[in-house]
C-alpha cells in the first residue's frame, strides 16, 4: 500500500508537532521521518528525526532517498505577521521551499504530497462572509500572496506533471499541545495560557474582528482525510476551502468567562490587526463537504472547555515538575 514511508517537513511547528504524532501513531514511529531546521528532542524521541532546511534541495532528496519516501507533508513556512517583518525570506521559504518539494516530488515519482494553504490567500476585495472557493483573491500580505503563488504552483505540478498534491486553506489553528508561532490568530491560543496564569490578557486585535478559526484535532482530522480520500473525487488540486468556526475575541472573551468568572481582556491592536481586516470573516467549505465528506467536530463552547482543560493540565504539570 501507499504512504508507508511518510516525510514531514517543518515537523516541530504548532502544526508539524500534532500531525507526527497522529502519522506516528497510524503507520509507526519508524515510517515517520520528522524532519525541521531545529533540533526537536521530543519528536527525535519517538522515531526518526533529521535537521533539514527545505532551502537544502540536494539534502531533501538525500533524506528522501535514504529512507525510500514516498509521502511527503511539506508544512515548512514563515507565517503572517513573521511575513511581514521579514518579506525576503518569506518568499524564499515559502514559494522555493515549495518548489524543491514539488520538483522532487516530479522526478522521483513520489506517490502523494500534502501543503497547507490558508485563509491569508483572500485579499480586501474577496467576499468577506461565507467566502467561497472560486472568488477574487487580491492577498496583501507576503505569505498570503507566496501561498496563493503556491496554490497555483501545486495545481500546475498536478495538470502538468501528475503530482498528486493535496492542500487545505487552513483556518486560524487552536490546539494545546503546540503554541503557534507568527501568525495573526495565536491571540486564540495564547489567551487561554494568559487566562489560567494571570486571569487577564491583552489581544493585539480589536474585539469585533471575526476571523475563521478551528480546532487542531479537526485540522489535523481533514488533513489525514484529504491524504487518504479518493483521488478521482477530488475536484479541488489548487487548495480547499475548510472551515470549523468563527468567532470575535469579544465572542472568545463570553466562553472562557463561563469557566473562569474573572476573567478580563484589554485590547491593544497592533500592525496584525489591518491584516486580520484583508481576511474573511467566515468560509464557505461546501466543495471539501462534497468531495471527501468534511464535517468538524469542534464548536467554541467544545474548542474553549478542551483547552482550558488541557492547558490547565500542562501548566499545572510544569509547575509540579
Ligand atoms: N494562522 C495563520 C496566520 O495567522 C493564518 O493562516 O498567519
Amino acid at each position: 500500500m501507499a504512504h508507508q514511508r511518510i516525510l514531514i517537513i517543518g515537523a516541530g511547528g504548532q502544526v508539524g508537532t500534532e500531525l507526527t504524532e497522529a502519522l506516528r501513531a497510524r503507520y509507526g514511529g519508524e515510517n515517520v521521518v520528522a524532519t525541521d531546521i531545529n533540533p526537536n528532542a521530543a519528536l527525535a524521541a519517538t522515531g526518526p528525526y533529521e535537521i533539514l532546511n527545505v532551502l537544502d534541495k540536494d539534502r531533501l532528496e538525500a533524506l528522501i532517498d535514504q529512507y525510500r519516501i514516498d509521502t511527503i507533508y511539506h508544512l515548512a513556512a514563515l507565517l503572517s505577521a513573521t511575513g511581514e517583518k521579514n518579506p525576503a525570506l518569506a518568499w524564499d521559504l515559502n514559494c522555493n521551499g515549495l518548489l524543491n518539494v514539488l520538483n522532487l516530488m516530479r522526478d522521483k515519482k513520489l506517490s502523494r504530497l500534502f501543503w497547507p494553504s490558508t485563509i491569508a490567500v483572500f485579499g480586501p476585495h474577496t467576499p468577506r462572509q461565507n467566502t467561497p472557493q472560486f472568488c477574487v483573491m487580491d492577498p496583501n500580505t507576503m505569505y498570503g500572496l507566496t501561498k496563493l503563488a503556491g496554490e497555483r504552483l501545486c495545481e500546475y505540478y498536478f495538470n502538468k506533471y501528475g503530482v498528486d498534491v493535496r492542500s487545505l486553506r487552513y483556518p486560524g489553528l487552536i490546539g494545546w499541545k503546540a503554541e503557534p508561532g507568527g501568525g495573526t490568530t495565536d491571540y486564540a491560543v495564547h489567551i487561554f495560557y494568559d487566562a489560567i496564569r494571570t486571569g487577564n490578557y491583552t489581544c493585539f486585535l480589536k474585539g469585533d474582528t471575526a476571523l475563521p478559526m478551528m480546532h487542531m484535532e479537526d485540522a489535523i482530522k481533514a488533513t489525514i482525510d484529504l491524504m487518504h480520500a479518493d483521488g478521482e473525487k477530488l475536484s479541488i488540486r489548487s487548495s480547499y476551502n475548510l472551515s470549523g468556526m468563527s468567532f470575535t475575541p469579544e465572542e472568545l472573551t463570553i466562553e472562557i468567562q463561563k469557566l473562569i468568572p474573572g476573567f478580563s481582556m484589554d485590547y491593544a491592536p497592533d500592525y496584525r490587526q489591518a491584516i486580520a481586516d484583508s481576511w474573511p470573516a467566515s468560509i464557505d467549505d461546501s466543495t471539501a463537504r462534497k468531495d471527501w465528506g468534511w464535517q468538524p467536530t469542534y464548536d467554541l463552547e467544545g474548542l474553549t472547555r478542551n483547552m482550558m482543560e488541557n492547558i490547565r493540565i500542562k501548566i499545572e504539570g510544569i509547575h509540579t515538575a
